[in-house]
C-alpha cells in the first residue's frame, strides 16, 4: 500500500474540499451525495485514515491525530447543514400545503341544485301540473295488497317472487318496498279529503317516486329507481286521450313534433295494455335500414322504449271504488332514469345513485 498523503496541508486541503461540497449542497439529497464522497467508505479522508498503520511510529499518532479531528470537523459540518436544509424543506413543504382559513375567496360556498333525476321527475311533474292535474303521492313502504293485489296481479304473480321483490315484514303485515308507483293508483282513488269525505272524481294525477326492486347493481339496473305514474279516471275516457296526453309528454321533454307510439302488450292492471315508444328525438326514423348513418340512441330502430301504459282494468277501478258503468280511465307508468339515460346522454345508471358531483355538474351543462 502506498504511503498516505497526511501531512497538515493536505489533510486541511481535504477537510476544505469537504466544507465547500456540503456548504454547495442545496438540497438534503445533494448533501447526502456530498457525505458520500467525503466521508464515505471511497472518500479520500477514509481511504487515508485506513493506511495510517502503515506509517512508521511517531508519525502514526500525528497522522492519528490530525485525520480523527477532520472527520469530526467535516462530520460537525455536514450535520450542521443537515439540519438547515432538513428545516428549510420541511417549512417549505408546511407553506404548499398550507390551508389558509381566512382566504375567503377560494372557499366561496357554493349554492346546491337537485340531483338530475329530482329536477328531471319536478319537470315531468310540472307538464301535467300546467294541463291542472294533481301530483299524488304514497308511501315507498307499502300494503303488499297496494302493490299486487289491487293492481289485479294475484298471489301467484312472478313478480311477486322473493327474487323480484323486496318483502319487508311479510308474515305480520305484508309489506313490500314498493316496485312500482301503479299502487299510488289505488291510494288516489281511494283517497279521503280532511273531512272524510272520498276524491271527488274524476280524478287527473301523476306520482313521480321511488321504486325499490331485487335487481342487480349494473349499467341499466339499480335496486332503487324511479318511475312517473299517471292516472286518469273520467267518463268516456279513450285510448284518444292516452295517445294525446302522451304526444304532449313526448313534445315537451323531447322537442316539439317528437311522437309516440303505443305497441300492444299486457300488464295485469290495464286491459288493452300497451308498451309506450318514443320516437327517436336524434335520427327521427331516418336511420332505420340506412346502414351509412346508423342512430346510436335508439340502435336504428327508429323508437325508443320509454314505459308501459293502457286503459285502466275495471277491476282496478272497482278496488278503488269506481263505478265501472259509469268511469274508465288511463295510465301509464315510465322510468326517471331512462328517461335522463336517452334524453341527457347518460350512457351508465350507476352514476346516477353515486353522489359523485362532476356527474350533476356534467348533466346539467350537458345535451340539454
Ligand atoms: N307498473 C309498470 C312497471 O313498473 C309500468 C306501467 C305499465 C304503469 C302500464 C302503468 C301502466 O300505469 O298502465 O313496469
Amino acid at each position: 500500500m502506498d504511503t498516505p498523503d497526511l501531512t497538515e496541508a493536505s489533510v486541511a486541503a481535504l477537510v476544505a474540499a469537504g466544507v465547500a461540497a456540503f456548504e454547495a449542497a442545496a438540497t438534503t439529497a445533494e448533501l447526502k451525495a456530498a457525505r458520500i464522497a467525503h466521508l464515505g467508505d471511497k472518500a479520500p479522508l477514509i481511504l487515508a485514515n485506513r493506511a495510517i498503520g502503515s506509517l512508521p511510529g511517531p508519525e502514526r499518532k500525528d497522522a492519528g491525530q490530525r485525520v480523527g479531528a477532520a472527520r469530526a470537523e467535516l462530520n460537525k459540518v455536514c450535520e450542521e447543514r443537515h439540519q438547515l436544509l432538513a428545516d428549510a424543506e420541511l417549512h417549505e413543504r408546511l407553506l404548499a400545503e398550507r390551508v389558509d382559513v381566512t382566504e375567503p375567496d377560494s372557499y366561496f360556498p357554493t349554492v346546491g341544485e337537485p340531483h338530475p333525476i329530482t329536477a328531471l321527475m319536478d319537470e315531468l311533474a310540472d307538464v301535467f301540473v300546467a294541463m291542472g292535474w294533481e301530483i299524488a303521492e304514497g308511501p315507498e313502504l307499502e300494503a303488499e295488497w297496494m302493490n299486487f293485489d289491487a293492481l289485479n296481479m294475484g298471489p301467484n304473480h312472478p313478480a311477486r317472487a322473493t327474487s323480484d321483490t323486496l318483502f319487508i315484514d311479510p308474515i305480520e303485515n305484508h309489506l313490500v318496498l314498493r316496485t312500482h308507483t301503479s299502487p299510488v293508483q289505488i291510494r288516489a282513488m281511494l283517497s279521503c279529503d280532511y273531512t272524510g269525505r272520498r276524491r271527488e272524481l274524476p280524478i287527473y294525477v301523476v306520482c313521480p317516486g321511488t321504486t325499490f326492486r331485487a335487481d342487480e347493481f349494473d349499467a341499466t339496473h339499480v335496486p332503487a329507481f324511479h318511475q312517473l305514474e299517471g292516472l286518469v279516471v273520467d267518463k268516456g275516457i279513450t285510448l284518444g286521450h292516452l295517445k294525446g296526453t302522451l304526444d304532449h309528454l313526448a313534445a315537451v321533454m323531447f322537442g316539439e313534433g317528437v311522437r309516440t307510439r303505443i305497441r300492444p302488450s299486457y300488464f295485469p292492471f290495464t286491459e288493452p295494455s300497451a308498451e309506450l315508444d318514443l320516437e327517436c328525438f336524434v335520427c327521427h326514423g331516418a336511420s332505420v335500414g340506412n346502414p351509412d348513418a346508423p342512430c346510436r340512441t335508439c340502435n336504428s330502430e327508429g323508437w325508443i322504449e320509454w314505459g308501459g301504459c293502457g286503459v285502466v282494468n275495471p277491476r282496478v277501478l272497482a278496488a278503488g271504488g269506481v263505478d265501472t258503468e259509469i268511469y274508465s280511465g288511463f295510465a301509464f307508468g315510465m322510468g326517471v332514469e331512462r328517461t335522463l339515460m336517452f334524453r341527457n346522454g347518460a350512457a351508465d345508471m350507476r352514476d346516477m345513485v353515486e353522489g359523485d358531483i362532476r356527474f350533476s355538474q356534467a348533466l346539467v351543462g350537458g345535451a340539454r
